[in-house]
């Protein structure tokens, strides 16, 4: 506790501070305005007499607060905090059904299929947010130190250097992982696959957020699996009663996941629905598959405990991919699988014998002493001002009856309409447009959330990402 107090106490005492203070009470009293634009940097610091990036700590420090926001090529302004209606719990069919995913309406082939000025819809993060050269720098060095690790087809549970890094990250949120545990993917895709493959037969019950990341439901298509979508509260995850409720009668074999913003929501499940979601589907003898791709992203605080943490019988298969954080040329991801490690590895064998060698060795020296964690923070820090920006434009620029919650980590927003708008017709003008998002009913096997879009926030916001949100939000008002 006294740490606390002397370290809040010094900050206090600091020049940023004091000067973040005077304009946060500036703008609590009214005399700067909602809208308004701050004085210029170089201003402020004239006309204050601090240096420049005192002011520039201070306009760091009234943006975390979220009070003002930079505006591309403008200068920074008060923020105008229109509050958007809060989102409900979603309340998908009741009764498990087959997967058809429209493989037309997925990012990757609208990309493919037209000319993109501003692209919403992949969740992929710009090359610019990447390490790119210490990787490179990194594999070279693997590969000269030993030539012979090009001929190496490795094994299939993957490097024990990296396996070990994982391990020791691992202990951040209290994860007692052996590095004999953990199976090297090939991403996540591969991790979900075999996960699946291990614990169901086709025909089986899946159990899944609603909305839920479409390339899950790909893998529930292919494996001729059916979806039960079990409702989800956009700030809070799955509801635990109803999956309660859905689990009774022995019909759902799996349950896949994502506790930690969830891919569309962003929604984070607080711990202690994660020990109970834990144990209940320990209860009913159903495997959890989490994935985790996001929890390193998260904005403030603490990283997030996965659901993994509260596991003590080996039922939760965690899954986590550095395709998202280090290098998504790599494909390098992982899974923990518990009970099912053994079935895991040979299931591993039969589909890809091994990830390669090189790059999971390249990111394992990364980990270790590559600056991994000031590359996170850095990783963070962007992923929360983009996704700050991209809110606050949808403040501005959509219609009033809007449905958001400003999610606390991820790169995702998921934005449901008011109305009758229809996002798959309101796609196909922005599409006209060179604007790409993606439409909600790709995220629902019932082809629910005709209404609702997801953002990728996956680039510096700049002018051209700003007008995009304004001419969405035009096309959005025209109501039929
Ligand atoms: C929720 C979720 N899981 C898994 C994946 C696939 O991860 P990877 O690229 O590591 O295969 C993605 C990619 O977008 C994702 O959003």
């Amino acid at each position: 506790m006294d740490t606390v107090l002397t370290a809040s106490s010094r900050k206090a005492e600091t020049l940023y501070f004091q000067l973040a203070e005077d304009l946060a009470q500036a703008i609590a009293n009214g005399t700067l305005q909602p809208g308004e634009k701050l004085p210029s940097i170089r201003k402020l610091s004239a006309q204050r007499q601090v240096s420049l990036s005192t002011v520039m700590e201070a306009y760091r420090e009234l943006e975390d607060r979220g009070l003002i926001e930079a505006r591309p090529q403008s200068g920074f302004y008060v923020r105008i905090t229109r509050a958007f209606v809060a989102p409900e719990l979603t309340q998908p069919p009741q009764k498990p059904s087959d997967v058809v995913v429209d493989p037309l309406l997925a990012p990757a082939e609208l990309a493919r299929l037209h000319d993109l000025k501003v692209d919403f819809g992949l969740a992929i993060l710009s090359p610019k947010l990447f390490p790119n050269q210490a990787i490179q720098r990194i594999l070279a060095q693997v590969t000269r130190h030993d030539p012979d690790i090009l001929a190496d087809y490795g094994k299939p549970i993957g490097d024990v250097e990296l396996r070990r890094q994982i391990a020791r990250r691992a202990l951040t949120w209290g994860g007692q992982i052996d590095a004999d545990e953990i199976l090297i993917t090939h991403g996540a895709l591969e991790a979900l696959n075999l996960c699946l493959r291990a614990v169901t037969q086709p025909g089986d019950v899946v159990a899944i957020e609603s909305p839920a990341y479409f390339g899950l439901l790909q893998i529930l298509e292919s494996f001729q699996l059916k979806a039960l979508e079990i409702p989800t509260h956009p700030q809070t995850g799955i509801s635990i009663e109803a999956l309660e409720l859905a689990t009774r009668n022995g019909q759902v074999k799996a349950c896949v996941l994502l506790p930690n913003f969830s891919n569309p929501l962003g929604s984070l499940m607080p711990d202690d629905n994660k020990r109970r979601l834990v144990e209940l589907l320990e209860s009913r003898n159903v495997p959890l598959i989490e994935d985790d791709i996001y929890g390193e992203f998260f904005y403030h605080g603490e990283r997030p405990r996965p659901a993994k943490a509260f596991d003590r019988t080996g039922n939760v298969m965690l899954i986590a991919s550095f395709t998202k954080m280090v290098a998504p040329a790599f494909r390098v991801g992982w899974v923990v699988a518990g009970r099912w490690h053994r079935e895991l590895e040979q299931l591993k064998f039969i589909n890809t014998y091994s990830t390669p060698l090189p790059l999971q060795r390249a990111i394992a020296r990364f980990l270790e002493n590559g600056g991994y964690d000031h590359h996170l923070r850095r990783l963070r820090r962007a992923c929360a001002d983009q996704v700050n920006a991209a809110v606050s434009a949808i403040q501005r620029y959509f219609p009033a009856d809007t449905r958001l919650h400003v999610p606390q980590g991820g790169y995702v927003l998921w934005v449901e309409l008011g109305g009758n708008v229809d996002t798959l017709e309101l796609l196909q003008r922005a599409l006209a447009e060179g604007i790409a998002f993606t439409p909600g009913p790709l995220f629902s096997p019932s082809r629910s959330y005709r209404n609702c879009l997801r953002i990728c926030c996956v680039e510096p916001w700049t002018v051209r990402h700003e007008k995009a949100i304004q001419r969405l939000g035009e096309l959005a008002a025209v109501r039929g």
